[in-house]
């Protein structure tokens, strides 16, 4: 181990004396926490990757205390720590690529949305907008009432039984939701198939995590070599060939009909992503790989992500039991005066259940799915006080931006009452990067909320949720996964209620 430490030192060492040299310039601002001279914090990096969230976390608290903006070294790169949310909003919208470690998702998603970078991503960006509006949106509603009601079904058996974890159930439905909203429909009824997808899914998060940590693995040649390489091959063969199935299945389906265009314009149903995208591909806006790695992507990136701030959301409202008696019975925003206790929920109460989506604001505030930010700043970008070099990384932390003094002194509190103050929250297009901000914020937001409202109505309504965020052990594997203390318990609610 030390011979390898040593090692990579020394190679580290000769790399960074040619990035020195072509680096100088602008002035730097204050090292971060733990910082040592030409190393930086790579061997805190390197210490051990399930460190990698609590290290983030100081990293965040203590560019926060410094004034918004730190920096240091980690393997050969120079890293820039954001968390003022000016500075924030400047490198979101100047710098537009992801660092290359983002490619080692590639495997998986390919250079959908999430990973390309440049021009490809500006022209894909634009041309997926249109599958985001709200119209597209509200043809899922059907299909989050139904997985929402499966959710409940499923959970039934654990109410007043005590403490149990729900992460496996809340991933089945959203997994579900994701493959029925992008293809028009889902392989992951049989059971193994499911167990197997989510495997190969977690694996991969954790890889990608992985290579960043092990920065020998940031060679490719070196990467090539390690058996990570092998073990993600296998599973992008898995995911690639189940998507590839369905495309070719549906793909051909519509065009037997040779009129998918009239089955997207007057279909009363939901059309799918892969329905409603399928004319790019038609007149070779996306080639064939592009349109299949655009779908692979969108499910990659809602239904993880989605599920985890389900999960979370239920924890922290069961931590916190007036919030969740208000959420279900306030005099303002009643869930049970808006959508009452049997029906589905429709596109007007969306708008309507403004405390639920607080609620929903303020859980991805104070436990960001996504804290960390990563971006390449290919040019010069002048910072309020600084400006960060051409050729160094950016690591935007919501954890400090979320806890940024613009919140007011309560900013440690967990309190969904701020989202209803307009008075004094403050400029959440700069100091809530929940949805990333700026030009490449997330695409799927609308449909993440809309969901999310689905399902907490029907999950509310039914149980009364108990649950202990105190006790909370994250680990940082792309998304912020909880690793322990995240059962909950639920009791049913009284059914002659009102
Ligand atoms: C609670 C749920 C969600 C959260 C917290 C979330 C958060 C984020 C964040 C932080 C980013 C920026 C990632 C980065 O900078 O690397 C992002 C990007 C993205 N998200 Fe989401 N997301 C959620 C749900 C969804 C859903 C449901 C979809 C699709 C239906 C989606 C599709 C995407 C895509 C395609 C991008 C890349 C956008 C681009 O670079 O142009 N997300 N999301
Ligand atoms: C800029 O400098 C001022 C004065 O030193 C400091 O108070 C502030 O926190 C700095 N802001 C950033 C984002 O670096
Ligand atoms: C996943 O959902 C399907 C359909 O609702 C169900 O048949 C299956 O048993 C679920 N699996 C788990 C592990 O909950
Ligand atoms: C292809 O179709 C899409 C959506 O209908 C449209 O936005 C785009 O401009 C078309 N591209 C070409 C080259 O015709």
């Amino acid at each position: 181990m030390l011979s390898v430490l040593l090692c990579v030192l020394l190679c580290a060492c000769v790399l960074l004396a040619l990035r020195l040299r072509a680096s100088r310039g602008h002035e730097l601002p204050p090292a971060c926490k733990g910082s040592l001279p030409l190393i930086g914090i790579t061997h805190l990096i390197m210490a051990d990757n399930s460190k990698v969230w609590s290290l983030m976390e100081s990293v965040g608290k203590d560019t926060m205390k410094k004034g918004g903006v730190t920096s240091s070294r980690i393997g050969i790169d120079r890293f820039y720590f954001v968390t003022d949310p000016e500075d924030a909003l400047t490198i979101a919208n100047t710098c537009l690529d992801k660092p290359r470690f983002y490619k080692f998702g590639e495997f998986l998603i390919g250079q959908g949305l999430i990973i390309s970078s440049g021009s490809k991503w500006k022209r894909h960006r634009k041309l997926l907008n249109p599958a985001f509006t709200a119209s597209v949106t509200h043809g899922f509603m059907e299909t989050f009432n139904r997985q929402a009601e499966k959710l409940n079904t499923e959970l039934a058996e654990f109410a007043g039984k005590g403490p149990f974890e729900a992460t496996y159930y809340i991933q089945n439905i959203s997994l579900q939701a994701s493959c029925l909203n992008t293809f028009g429909t889902t392989s992951f009824h049989d059971e193994e198939l499911f167990k197997q997808f989510l495997e190969t899914v977690d694996q991969a998060m954790n890889a990608v995590i992985q290579r960043f940590v092990n920065i020998w693995q940031h060679s490719d040649l070196l990467y090539k070599l390690s058996g990570l390489k092998k073990k993600q091959d296998v599973l992008a063969k898995t995911y690639t060939e189940m998507t590839n199935r369905v495309i070719q299945k549906t793909a051909a389906a519509l065009k037997e009909q040779h009129n998918y265009r009239n089955i997207v314009e007057h279909k009363t149903g939901a059309a799918s992503f892969l329905e409603i995208m399928l004319p790019l591909r038609e007149n070779n806006s996306l080639s064939d790989q592009e349109f299949k790695e655009e779908l692979d992507t969108i499910v990659g990136a809602s239904f993880e992500t989605t599920a985890q701030l389900l999960e979370a959301i239920l924890i922290l409202v069961g931590s916190h039991p007036q919030v969740q008696e208000r959420l279900y019975d306030d005099n303002d925003f009643r869930m049970m005066q808006i959508v009452g206790q049997e029906r589905d929920v429709d596109k007007e109460d969306l708008r309507k259940l403004v405390y639920t989506e607080a609620v929903i604001n303020e859980c991805l505030r104070f436990q960001p799915t996504a804290p960390v930010l990563p971006r390449c700043v290919s040019q010069d970008v002048k910072l309020k006080n600084y400006t960060a070099r051409a050729g160094s990384l950016c690591f935007i932390l919501a954890y400090g931006i979320h806890r940024d003094p613009v919140w007011g002194p309560d900013a440690d509190q967990f309190r969904p009452e701020r989202w209803l103050e307009p008075d004094t929250l403050p400029d959440i297009s700069t100091a809530f990067i929940g949805f990333s901000l700026g030009k490449r914020s997330c695409i799927g937001k609308m449909y993440a909320m809309t969901s999310l409202k689905v399902s907490l109505v029907h999950l509310v309504r039914k149980y009364h949720v108990m649950g202990d965020h105190n006790k909370l052990q994250f680990t940082l594997d792309v998304t912020l996964k909880p690793v322990k203390g995240n059962e909950i318990s639920l009791l049913r609610r009284k059914k002659d209620y009102l």
